[in-house]
């Protein structure tokens, strides 16, 4: 059994309760670091671990902690971005339904080192069960001494409220979730000023994805050399939480060593393709990711190494597509998502998304043409312009296709129709 981390509190069917997670040296990490940490420290050790961002863009997480600055007035802002509405994902769900002490455990440890006073868990709406077993431990841990007033008899006071969202896709871009915890429309707001320095209630703020939160406690308990020996090759650090679905056999949510290449998760955990079929193509990061293929099944799933085979890690959300799948009707399926989620703000996403599915709504009926395909690589370059991230994101699979699968999109403009319709 391979060592695991976020997942080794997990108890079959249950939420781990406070006694147990404690009984297996929960808030030790807190405790030593309030005794014998000082908050630069805690940074520091951030830093040297190497942990990466796990909400989709990888970046360093000291090292945005380091951003904040020290000697503004007022009070300083932490949020945990629980928002996880990327198709093909739903690993802060798993953690958090299985055990959500890591996460307070993380953001505790995140604030002192942030020198924050109150922190907010922003939360999807759909995420009932994770909201609830949220509250018990915030409860709990409130009632224990662990949040609030002068935290086990120190100095460091913090709060951390849980915040339902009124749930769009949208709200999981950290400037839009700073919106609508405010109360606003949920619009992404201009960079610069980056949330670090001018954020929630224009006081800097640090937006940090669950999983990345709830690895702080083992990376100060254990050590950063400790976490980086945890990952499969030595460019990369930790653990990392893999959700699988698509035309594999186990649709499951895992915690493997960062840098095992496709291949191995596809043959392991993904328990191969279902019967009878073979691999065509994934998604290895949720839905905004561009294609992998049999050519890159032997590619290390780190953000380093994935980003040189041409797609991203993302939310490692991997979805698998067999070859019976009409990649021209899969990306349509992905687009309309984002053209439907697009906050509407720019006209380059509010405008050009909508055309971009009746672009390939036309190619997959097969009434396509060439020019077609010049119209969507435009596009994908028009695209990048946008006012955030999301259309970039979303032009992700269809810089995939035209890559990757233009045969099959000349194939529907030759027959008319769509080649794998009536298989
Ligand atoms: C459209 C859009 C949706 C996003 N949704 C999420 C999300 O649901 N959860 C998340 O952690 N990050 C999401 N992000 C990334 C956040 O903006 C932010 O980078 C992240 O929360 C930072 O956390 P990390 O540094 O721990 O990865 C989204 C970004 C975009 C552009
Ligand atoms: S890119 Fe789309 S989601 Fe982002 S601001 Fe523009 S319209 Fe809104």
């Amino acid at each position: 059994m391979m060592e695991q981390v976020l997942f080794r509190h997990n108890r079959p069917g249950r939420m781990v309760t406070f006694a147990e997670y404690c009984d297996e040296g929960g808030f030790n990490a807190l405790g030593k670091a309030l005794r014998e940490m000082s908050p630069a420290d805690v940074q520091q050790m951030v830093i040297d671990s190497g942990l990466r961002g796990r909400g989709g863009a990888g970046f360093p997480t000291g090292k945005k902690w380091s951003f904040v600055p020290r000697d503004l007035p007022g009070p300083r802002w932490l949020i945990c971005n629980c928002d996880e509405m990327e198709p093909g994902t739903y690993k802060d769900r798993a953690l958090l339904e299985a055990n959500p002490w890591s996460l307070v455990e993380g953001m505790l440890l995140a604030c002192y080192a942030i020198g924050v006073r109150h922190a907010f868990v922003f939360i999807r709406r759909g995420y009932a069960t994770a909201a609830a077993n949220l509250s018990i431990a915030l409860r709990e841990a409130r009632e224990a001494g662990l949040v609030g007033e002068n935290i086990l008899g120190s100095s460091f006071s913090c709060d951390i409220d849980l915040h339902i969202s009124a749930g769009r896709y949208i709200c999981g871009e950290e400037t839009a979730l700073m919106n609508a915890l405010e109360g606003r429309r949920a619009n992404p707001r201009s960079k610069p000023p980056f949330p670090a320095v001018k954020g929630l209630w224009g006081g800097p703020t640090v937006v940090n994805n669950v999983e990345t939160l709830a690895n702080i406690p083992y990376i100060i308990a254990n050590g950063p050399a400790w976490f980086k020996g945890l990952a499969a090759i030595p460019e990369a650090a930790g653990m990392k939480l893999f959700c699988i679905s698509g035309h594999v056999r186990n649709t499951v949510c895992v915690e493997l060593p960062l840098g095992m290449t496709l291949d191995e998760v596809l043959d392991g955990p993904a328990g191969g393709m279902r019967p009878g079929k073979t691999f065509k193509a994934c998604m290895p990061g949720g839905a905004s990711t561009p294609f992998l293929t049999n050519d890159h099944r032997g590619v290390a799933l780190d953000f380093d190494t994935v980003a040189k085979a041409g797609s991203r890690l993302g939310t490692g959300g991997i979805v698998v597509f067999d070859e019976e799948t009409c990649m021209v009707g899969a990306t349509l399926n992905l687009v309309k998502f984002y053209a439907r989620e697009s906050c509407g703000w720019c006209t380059p996403c509010r405008e050009g998304l909508p055309f971009v599915v009746d672009v390939l709504t036309r190619l997959e009926m097969g009434e396509g043409e060439s020019e077609d395909m010049d119209i969507l690589r435009e596009h994908v370059k028009y695209l990048n312009y946008a006012f955030c991230a999301l259309a970039p994101g979303a032009m992700g699979p269809v810089e995939g296709l035209l890559r990757l699968f233009e045969d099959e999109i000349r194939e529907h403009i030759r027959r008319k129709k769509c080649p794998f319709r009536g298989k």
